[in-house]
């Protein structure tokens, strides 16, 4: 290993920068981030000292990689794939999705195994590690020399203001690497949005154009009033019930058309997180769904990060799955803090066992 212990980091399927922003915080020097979606390249390169590549990851070669980690050898592969075909969702749902998706964990595994960094890590959602492909993944990298450890983190351990759980794997070629159990304090909804300008439905904050909220129909309006924080359809009057929701196969889904609570986590931000009929998306006090920016700052993301060029219109669809999909920017720092450190204790443990052979050397004398 040189002197040098920065590490030095390639995030695959980059997205809009929330796992190479937290890396960054953590103290890793994330060099290069590559997607396929050209809309991630402004936030990627605006909020962070990488450069994007715009490129389908089954396309990238091993040299494209390793020409970003020249003049380094503490290197970091991250990728997270789209996690689409491994939702419980999907699954209960039992619609597979594509395989293209499965075999991206695949392109980025060949990727791993051919340039061989010193640190690899990867996000995706809980279901996936049952999944014969992450089993596969883990016994390739075992094989290969590494410490692999993985788990499930519950997003409220580690700070962030939302029930979401990640499956995060990390891997090492420089010693045995664990991910410790987090215990942060929790961190609710209000004390993530609550200094935000207050917005109507339809409206956004003239000093914040992503701070911006979907408009509601008039149904819809009503039915936000009649809800309680934390509630559930179940107390609208019953002009307001929708036929599902009255039905027993919709009961089954009470969160829909809910308000956050403001002194609990929100629930996990999905693509549709803008829409008051998505899931329990309801601002905890105003009469609309929560805005952009407050769904990227209950993903973490600091209340400054751009995601668009000043001035450009702003598309829910396409921002909404931007933020909706990213990695929370707290748990790319807890991944970057438990890899930091571990190079630290890697690189003391030899600098010790080094001291320790110079000494007997001289024993010998
Ligand atoms: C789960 S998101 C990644 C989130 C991102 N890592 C972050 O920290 O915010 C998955 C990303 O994979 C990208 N993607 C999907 N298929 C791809 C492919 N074949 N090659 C490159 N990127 C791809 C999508 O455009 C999306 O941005």
């Amino acid at each position: 290993m040189s002197n040098n212990l920065q590490i030095a980091a390639v995030d695959l399927f980059c997205g809009v920068g929330g796992l190479t922003h937290g890396l960054t915080r953590a103290g890793v020097d994330v060099r290069l981030g590559i997607d396929l979606d050209p809309a991630c390249r402004f936030p990627m390169e605006a909020n962070n000292a990488a450069k994007f590549m715009e490129a389908d990851v089954s396309d990238i070669l091993p040299s494209d990689i390793l020409k970003a980690f020249e003049d380094t050898d503490v290197t970091l592969m991250a990728g997270c794939a789209p996690c689409q075909p491994f939702s419980s969702y999907s699954q209960s749902a039992r619609r597979k999705g594509p395989h293209d998706d499965w075999e991206l964990l695949s392109s980025f595994s060949s990727l791993v195994l051919s340039v061989r960094p010193k640190l690899v890590t990867m996000e995706n959602v809980p279901p996936l590690r049952t999944q014969p492909i992450f089993k596969e993944f883990v016994a390739d990298l075992v094989d290969a020399g590494y410490y692999v450890d993985f788990a499930v983190v519950d997003g409220r351990h580690i700070g962030l203001p939302q029930r979401r759980q990640r499956l995060v794997l990390i891997a090492s070629l420089l010693g045995p690497i664990t991910i410790p159990e987090a215990a942060k304090p929790r961190v609710t909804v209000r004390d993530t949005i609550s200094d935000l300008a207050p917005i109507a439905a339809g409206t956004a904050d003239p000093n914040d154009p992503l701070h911006a909220s979907a408009s509601l129909s008039d149904l819809n309006l009503k039915r936000i009033q009649s809800s309680k924080p934390g509630g559930t359809w179940r107390d609208w009057p019953a002009d307001l019930v929708a036929a599902c929701h009255s039905r027993a196969s919709g009961s089954t889904y009470p969160s829909v058309y809910g308000r956050m609570e403001w002194d609990q986590a929100a629930p996990t931000m999905t693509t549709q997180c803008y829409g008051f009929g998505n899931g329990r998306f309801g601002h905890p006090e105003q009469d609309r769904a929560i805005s952009l920016r407050e769904a990227a700052m209950l993903q973490s993301f600091p209340k400054t990060y751009a995601f668009v060029p000043k001035d450009a219109r702003i598309n829910f669809n396409t921002l909404g799955r931007m933020i909706g999909n990213a990695v929370p920017v707290m748990l790319g720092e807890f991944i970057g803090e438990i890899l930091v450190e571990h190079v630290q204790a890697q690189t003391d443990a030899m600098a010790k066992m080094n001291t320790a052979d110079i000494q007997s050397e001289g024993q010998d004398l």
